[in-house]
């Protein structure tokens, strides 16, 4: 294994030594299997490739001050798969199965995760996908879920610096009573285009409009958003956007801060009334941002230079317990064996 510089790793794609696979055939799940290949052998008529059954996850292991791995929530997001799988027709993994697989694959790839110190992590990314022929659009009789891990930083490099997010409303990325709410493969594609311009322009992520009226916030194109007023937290209750297990976790803390919590619609003006604003997921965290730029109206909003005092407590809070620097009172975490 190379020596990496655990501390400048940014959100890339590395190599590790070990992936989980376990496939779906005649109507059942088999037993996790080791691989050390980073190659599929795929069915050129697989419905991943032409229809999108696809749906993926992403949770993270924290090697702690103690030495110890602790895993966050992965639980949630093995019942996120299944809802995924429900969403787009792909069989439904168990999600004890979901849970040893991620084990196996932090174990199996120790020496990968980040120390302590570094402040980074072991981004774990699980995918399911449809294998089996198919050239009507009909869904897979055949699935493998895989579960791969990669040491990764911040997700924008800024890290907890704050960014700008931009409004478009020429691009949605899902559809009011489409797949927005599933973590699956289209959806992301759905984004690139304005993801990109996004970037180009010097924007961390675009912030979408409900894509029906465009008079309520959604969400990033990789985070949920949340804005805090008044010493209330305040986040979009949408059926197109992804239910964040970060955000979940970010209201059960901000409450027991004191903060008042309002999961609820979200019209655009209230942009004008946050004193701070963030957008929140298991890559981004807490990453504060400090202006969201209307390309449209070629109108500002704008918060504080620096992350506000709310989101650096939070993001504080949510980290210790993550890198168990603070106890576990909620059981969100697991501690690797
Ligand atoms: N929204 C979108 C579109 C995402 O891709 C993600 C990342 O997983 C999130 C929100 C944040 O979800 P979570 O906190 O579960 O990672
Ligand atoms: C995550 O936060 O885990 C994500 O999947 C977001 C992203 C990299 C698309």
């Amino acid at each position: 294994m190379e020596n990496l510089d655990w501390k400048n790793l940014g959100f890339g794609y590395r190599d590790t030594d070990y992936n989980i696979r376990c496939w779906y055939r005649n109507g059942q799940w088999g037993e996790l299997e080791i691989s050390s290949s980073v190659l599929i052998n795929l069915h050129m008529s697989a419905t991943t490739l032409h229809y999108g059954q696809e749906a993926f996850e992403g949770l993270k292991a924290f090697k702690g001050k103690d030495g110890k791995v602790r895993i966050f929530r992965m639980d949630e997001n093995a019942k996120r798969l299944q809802h995924s799988c429900d969403g787009i027709l792909m069989a439904r993994l168990p999600v004890e199965k979901f849970m040893e697989a991620v084990r196996m694959a932090v174990r199996m790839n120790h020496a990968y995760i980040p120390p302590y110190e570094s402040g980074a992590s072991l981004y774990i990314r699980p995918l399911l996908i449809g294998t089996g022929p198919q050239i009507g659009v009909k869904p897979s009789n055949e699935y493998l879920f895989i579960v791969f891990v990669t040491p990764v930083g911040p997700y924008f490099p800024e890290g907890f610096q704050p960014t700008d997010l931009v409004i478009m409303r020429g691009y949605d990325r899902a559809a009011p009573q489409g797949t927005g709410k599933y973590k699956v493969g289209g959806n992301y594609a759905a984004s690139m285009v304005e993801g990109m311009k996004a970037k180009k322009d010097g924007f961390s992520a675009v912030l979408y409009l409900d894509s029906k009226e465009k008079k309520y916030l959604d969400e990033c194109g990789p985070a949920n958003f949340f804005g805090i007023r008044d010493n209330t937290y305040i986040t979009p209750l949408s059926d197109s956007i992804l239910p964040s297990i970060t955000n979940k976790s970010l209201m059960v803390l901000a409450e027991e801060m004191g903060l008042k919590i309002e999961r609820r619609k979200v019209p655009y003006e209230e942009l004008e009334t946050f004193e701070e604003v963030g957008a929140c997921g298991t890559a981004a965290v807490i990453s504060p941002i400090k202006g969201v730029f209307d390309a449209d109206k070629k109108k500002w909003f704008t918060y504080g230079k620096n992350p506000g005092k709310w989101s650096a407590k939070l993001y504080q809070k949510l980290r210790a317990i993550q890198y168990g620097d603070e106890p576990d009172t909620h059981g969100w975490v697991e501690v690797l064996e």
